[in-house]
């Protein structure tokens, strides 16, 4: 059996437990997970209590509500609160998903709400993961529609029946939840270009038929 030795300063340590606010009546326990790449301190779990009277019903509510209330280091990314974006991508509970689709009452049985960094990323600062190797696969797919055919003297015109084999392809939010959860992509993210990209190549293709064939410049791609 292999095993694995992490850095010491790599290793997750004990932070600060955050006093329960004075006057709240209803509170939910918050373990979030924190580092800072200026101080040279190792990572560390720090323990909030929310105001769930005071605060919307999501997990991306109560880390927005830490920052308003208690903590305005804690750093992390959101955008549309909606599951449109994709920013919000965290591991919350041991599972990659969008802090603002997930409810706190459906996480932790009642118990601690678990927020970590989406993993096997490099760390940006406490929630915000490094996603320039993921973005840099999704653009080596070049993913978007390539035709050899003349372009049209109007718009190019697509079928009810093109467009239909783009659904279930196309609604990708570029969250990374699926690749950094996937032990290939942990192990060979060099080497494989992990799912979010794949299917957005699986979708380019999908549209070729009606427009000629479609080109790529990765040689490991065949059209
Ligand atoms: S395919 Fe992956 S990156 Fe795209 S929305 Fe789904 S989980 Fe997120
Ligand atoms: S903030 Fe946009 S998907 Fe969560």
């Amino acid at each position: 059996m292999v095993e694995f030795a992490l850095p010491k300063n790599s290793k997750i340590t004990e932070g600060k437990a955050w006093p329960k606010p004075a006057t709240a009546k209803n509170t939910r326990e918050f373990r979030v997970y924190r580092w800072n790449p200026d101080d040279g301190a190792n990572p560390h779990i720090d323990i909030y209590h929310v105001d769930t009277d005071d605060c919307g019903p999501m997990v991306l509510d109560g880390l927005i509500w830490i920052k308003n209330n208690l903590d305005p280091t804690l750093t992390f990314r959101r955008s549309c609160r909606e599951g449109v974006c994709g920013s919000c991508a965290m591991n919350i509970d041991g599972q990659n998903t969008l802090a603002c689709t997930k409810s706190m009452h459906d996480v932790g049985a009642g118990g601690a709400v678990k927020v970590n960094p989406l993993p096997h990323q490099p760390v940006v600062k406490d929630l915000v993961p490094d996603l320039t190797n993921f973005y840099a696969q999704y653009a080596s797919i070049e993913p978007y529609l390539k035709t050899v055919t003349a372009t049209p003297q109007k718009e190019w015109r697509q079928s009810h029946e093109d467009r239909a084999k783009l659904d279930g392809l196309y609604e990708c939010i570029l969250c990374a939840c699926c690749s950094t959860s996937c032990p290939s992509y942990w192990w060979n993210s060099d080497r494989f270009l992990g799912p979010a990209a794949l299917l957005r190549r699986r979708a380019a293709d999908a549209g070729r038929s009606r427009r000629g064939p479609a080109f790529y410049n990765r040689s490991s791609y065949k059209s």
